[in-house]
């Protein structure tokens, strides 16, 4: 068995843990995590550990993304599973810090993230989001200062957020994206899938075939508008409540008409029941 991973709880104490690793010369790779982690999660320490000599998973559940009527107090939260898995995964450092420890008092900057952060996809329905995440990511990096940040393609805009403010603020990481892991019938691995009743899990995989046959359909050259069309109506029918499905340019997420606009993302984000699900396939 590894050794248990070092848990820092502080940033003094994460410096601390950093320090013998940096002064030796060897690279560090960051995972940053809310914790309830699954194979999707794992896979990014996987590609971590193939990067960098030391992994760094942060776990916080950082309350500034979430908007006051989402579910940052019922989040799935349990350390001790994590750790588990980390300790397996062969995870360098964990850091873990308190509410207080990365928002002291009197603490007050924000990151407003503009570009694909203002793309009108999960900032129309959560637009507190990107500012949340990306003052909380900038703290990280600053906080480890790794050579190296893995984020899942899973979360399509937040990838091209982080990756954007990183080269923004000048900061000296390599962001990298790792593609989405599945479950075997198509549904994307989230946290947030423990929330999903019986008869919605049954549903769920559906977002994916919608993502598969209208990449197909755009690819063998069936107009964008129609596609995404009769994928809405699908996704209506089956009984979720659709926020968007869009197809994007995969880089800057502005609006594409045809597929000689560029690269094209589908991006798509629903509610069923009480839970939002969101996914997103190149085309
Ligand atoms: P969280 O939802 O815990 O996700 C942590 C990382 O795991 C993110 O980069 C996310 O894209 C990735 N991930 C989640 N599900 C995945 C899957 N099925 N396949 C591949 N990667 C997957 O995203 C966050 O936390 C937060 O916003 C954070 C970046 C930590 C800032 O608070």
């Amino acid at each position: 068995m590894a050794d248990r991973p070092t848990i820092a709880r502080t940033v003094p104490s994460l410096r601390r843990a950093l320090a013998p690793f940096r002064d030796s010369g060897q690279r560090i790779a960051l995972v940053p995590t809310m914790g309830a982690l699954h194979r999707g999660h794992l896979t990014l320490v996987r590609e971590a550990r193939r990067r960098a000599r030391r992994v760094v998973v942060s776990i916080f559940v950082n309350p500034t993304q979430f908007a006051p009527h989402e579910d940052f107090g019922s989040y799935p939260r349990g350390f001790a599973a994590d750790l588990k898995v980390l300790q397996t995964a062969k995870a360098d450092l964990v850091w873990a810090p308190s509410a207080e420890a990365m928002y002291p008092e009197g603490f007050a900057t924000r990151i407003e993230p503009q570009g694909a952060a203002k793309a009108g996809l999960e900032d129309k329905f959560r637009p507190h989001f990107f500012g949340g995440v990306t003052t909380v990511v900038a703290k990280l990096f600053t906080q480890t200062a790794p050579d190296f940040a893995l984020f899942g393609e899973k979360d399509y805009q937040q990838l091209r957020v982080v990756t954007q403010m990183a080269k923004d603020l000048d900061l000296p990481l390599k962001v990298i994206g790792v593609p989405t892991v599945r479950e075997q019938d198509g549904l994307a691995l989230s946290s947030r899938n423990a929330y999903l009743s019986a008869a919605e899990r049954s549903v769920a995989p559906l977002l994916y075939r919608v993502l598969k046959t209208s990449a197909a359909r755009i690819k063998k050259g069936e107009k964008i508008q129609h596609v995404l069309d009769v994928g809405r109506i699908e996704i209506d029918v089956a009984g979720f409540a659709l926020d968007y499905l869009e197809a994007r340019h995969a880089l800057t997420l502005a609006p594409i008409a045809s597929r000689n606009d560029g690269p094209i993302r589908l991006l798509v984000a629903v509610k069923i029941g009480k839970t939002r699900l969101i996914d997103n396939l190149g085309v």
